[in-house]
């Protein structure tokens, strides 16, 4: 309080030495009786101002020590506000903003599972009922049995291959300890719907893991009790990292100060040197053009007609450049599995160039699930529309898809994609 205090009273002393100041040099200049007596009463007049400037200052400082004292009875209130049924303490020396975690809140973050299994919940579950949620929640990635499906990570097999110039690194062959297959399964998986698992499902998923490494029998069960303690073939294929202490000073010399490279050149650069080459094989799609496979209708013939025209010039002249944009972002969500574009590949799931009156299933050298060869036999073409349907809820409009893509719920995401798709032509 002090401190604000004087911030008003300096000033006013201030002006009043400067003006007495000001006053005795002027007298001292022999002026005339007149002008001194002028002089002094302006000094009279200063008297006055710096008076009432100190009433000021008193009211401001008793205005300051009342603002203070209604500022600490509502810190008092905040901290016996009621939150969730508990009362809250306001945070020492904050401004009473947020209020500490509830339980329930920590207990959500708090999911890490250590080595030792400190952190596993309680629960259990036996190979026979991972198989199930596996084959329901995984499978679509990871295969039936673990063993990978197309670029997905396979998490059985590999032993002995750690050492070879191309490891299989699986859950069976290379992780050390069973607590981080759990915690991370837990924690992350199903890859997009990471979170969903419960307790007892996760200790289920991975008994039939280990299942399927041939680590356990078909009769195993998984429990917090004897989870941490299980071995794993690679437990003791990690060392501590010691290389700071070993190696560093080997790696560390004095910079070069004299005699040194004059100058750096560049000589190539990387696109030359094809360092990131696009792979040229060129593609399932430039093959069925010339195939014409009999499933083609009359409409994707006409698709195909301009069949050199740039892959992402608008095929309708009405193109909404801020929806097109839009669904460019939407499409990230697609974008893991599936390419458009110059030169699009197939990869997990086909390419969608030309996608608007493309037969279902139809993309050469793409292995489709049998709904899909079904839809393509029975001459089904993609429109808007029918995109608009498979994209709401994939799994139940075509069902047995081997796309694990869960939906977009929200009818603008679609609405932007179909623009954005729209624009890629063959
Ligand atoms: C949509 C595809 C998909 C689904 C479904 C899925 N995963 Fe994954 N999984 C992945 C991807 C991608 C990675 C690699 C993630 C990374 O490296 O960040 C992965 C990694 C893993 C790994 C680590 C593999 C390793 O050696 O690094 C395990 C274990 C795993 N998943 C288990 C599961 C289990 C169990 C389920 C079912 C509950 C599941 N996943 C469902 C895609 C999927
Ligand atoms: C996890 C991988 C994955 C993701 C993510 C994914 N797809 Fe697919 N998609 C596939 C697979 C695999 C197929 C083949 C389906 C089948 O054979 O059952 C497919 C098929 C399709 C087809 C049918 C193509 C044809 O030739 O008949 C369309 C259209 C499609 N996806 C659009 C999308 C869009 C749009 C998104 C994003 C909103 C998306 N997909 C997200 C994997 C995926």
């Amino acid at each position: 309080m002090s401190k604000s205090l004087s911030g008003i009273y300096l000033p006013v002393f201030g002006g009043i030495a400067l003006v007495c100041g000001v006053a005795i040099a002027v007298a001292n200049r022999g002026y005339g009786n007149s002008q001194i007596e002028t002089l002094q009463t302006r000094l009279a007049q200063v008297e006055a101002q710096k008076a009432s400037a100190l009433t000021e200052a008193e009211e401001s400082a008793a205005r300051l020590a009342e603002l203070e004292t209604r500022l600490s009875e509502l810190e008092s209130k905040a901290a016996n506000a009621v939150v969730g049924g508990e009362p809250v303490a306001a945070h020492e020396g904050s401004f009473g903003l947020g209020r500490p975690a509830l339980p329930e809140e920590i207990a959500a973050w708090n999911v890490d599972v250590l080595p030792d299994g400190r952190g596993l919940p309680e629960g259990s579950g036996d190979v026979f009922t991972g198989e199930e949620v596996f084959a329901e929640k995984c499978a679509a990635c990871h295969g039936d049995f673990a063993e990978g499906v197309d670029n997905w990570p396979v998490l059985a097999g590999g032993f002995g291959t750690l050492a070879n110039e191309d490891p299989v690194k699986t859950v069976g062959s290379y992780w050390p300890y069973l607590t981080t297959v759990w915690d991370y399964v837990h924690r992350s998986m199903p890859f997009g719907e990471a979170g969903t698992l419960s307790a007892d499902e996760t200790y289920a998923i991975v008994a039939y893991i280990l299942y399927s490494n041939d680590l356990v029998d078909d009769e195993f069960e998984l429990n917090q009790d004897n989870l941490a303690t299980f071995e794993m073939p690679n437990r003791d294929g990690f060392v501590i990292d010691d290389r700071p202490q070993r190696e560093y000073a080997e790696w560390r010399t004095e910079p070069c100060m004299e005699n040194c490279k004059d100058s750096v050149e560049i000589t190539r650069r990387a696109t030359f040197l094809d360092v990131t080459p696009d792979d040229g094989e060129d593609s399932a799609m430039a093959a069925g053009d010339d195939a014409e496979t009999p499933t083609f209708t009359a409409a994707s013939a006409a698709t195909e007609a301009p069949s050199d025209q740039v892959a992402a010039e608008p095929a309708a002249a009405e193109v909404d450049p801020d929806l097109v944009a839009a669904g460019k972002n939407v499409f990230k969500k697609c974008s893991a599995c599936h390419q458009v574009g110059d030169g699009a590949k197939n990869r997990t799931g086909p390419h969608l160039n030309g996608l608007f009156g493309r037969t279902f299933g139809s993309v050469e050298g793409f292995g489709y699930s049998s709904v899909f060869k079904a839809a393509n036999d029975e001459g089904r073409v993609w429109d808007e529309a029918e995109l608009d349907a498979f994209l709401a809820k994939p799994k139940a409009y075509m069902k047995g898809t081997k796309m694990s893509f869960a939906g977009l719920k929200k009818e603008e995401d679609r609405a932007a994609l179909n623009a954005y798709l729209a624009t890629f032509g063959e």
